[in-house]
């Protein structure tokens, strides 16, 4: 992995969102959890690193969140700005922020920050931006998951130009506490399970924002969500 470049995480990007746009990414529906696990209110500052093509920033948007994104691909900043003209989008790299510190109340960052070459710096970076006692929520993948152990990795099915990894709960636990957090939640990704109850019962009107406590270990989670809290 350590091969990987950043040019080459770019181009990867920018190809994949050039052939298969949206379907590369969730519907809509399944961001509005991370606005429930942030709580957040309108007219709040926030932040999306690895904005994607937007989708997050266009969930929080709708609820009159003031919402910054910034993405490593020129391609995906372009078709967000189209997407989500309500939002402002940049191109950048998360390790360097384009922002004064203590700008945001809250941030998040989306099934990206194990795309990241360091990702120690990146959130050392998120941590920064973000005014005394602002929240974090990431989405991360749990290398102790069952696909990722079983299937991915013993048969070379990674993707490494676009740098996929995962990490157990653990790992990911003392990266994040090492860069300055405090846990205050971690929840399994919901979106399996709603995309299950969508798929069976198609005319039911189903709440993708509701947090569930699921009767199964989170280890097996096949990624977390983590609401941190910026400690000091
Ligand atoms: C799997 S996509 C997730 C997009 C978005 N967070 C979402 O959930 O819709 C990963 C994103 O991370 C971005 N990315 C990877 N490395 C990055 C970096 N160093 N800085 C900023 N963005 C990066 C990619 O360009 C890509 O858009």
């Amino acid at each position: 992995m350590s091969s990987t470049t950043q040019e080459g995480i770019k181009k990867w990007f920018d190809k994949t969102y050039l052939t298969k746009g949206f379907r590369y990414l969730r519907p809509i529906d399944a961001y509005e959890i991370f606005a429930t696990a942030l709580d957040v209110q309108p007219g709040s500052k926030h932040l999306d690193v690895a904005s994607g093509l937007g989708l997050l920033a266009k969930c929080f948007a709708n609820k009159e969140v003031n919402v910054d994104g910034i993405d490593l691909s020129p391609e995906a900043v372009s078709m967000a700005k189209e997407y989500c003209p309500e939002a402002h989008f940049q191109q950048g790299n998360a390790e360097q922020l384009p922002f004064q510190d203590r700008t945001f109340d809250t941030v998040t960052c989306i099934g990206s920050i194990e795309r990241m070459l360091d990702r120690e710096k990146a959130l050392q970076e998120q941590h920064r931006v973000l005014k005394d006692g602002g929240k974090l929520c990431l989405m991360v993948r749990n290398s102790e998951n069952f696909t990722w152990r079983f299937i991915k990795r013993p048969f070379g099915l990674i993707n490494k130009e676009g740098h996929q990894d995962a990490l157990n709960r653990d790992e990911w636990t003392k990266l994040v506490e090492r860069s300055g957090f405090t846990i205050q939640q971690t929840y399994p990704d919901h979106w399996p399970y709603y995309r299950l109850l969508k798929t069976i019962m198609p005319w039911r009107k189903i709440d993708t924002s509701r947090i569930i406590n699921f009767p199964y270990p989170l280890e097996l989670a096949y990624e977390f969500i983590f609401v941190l809290q910026k400690s000091k």
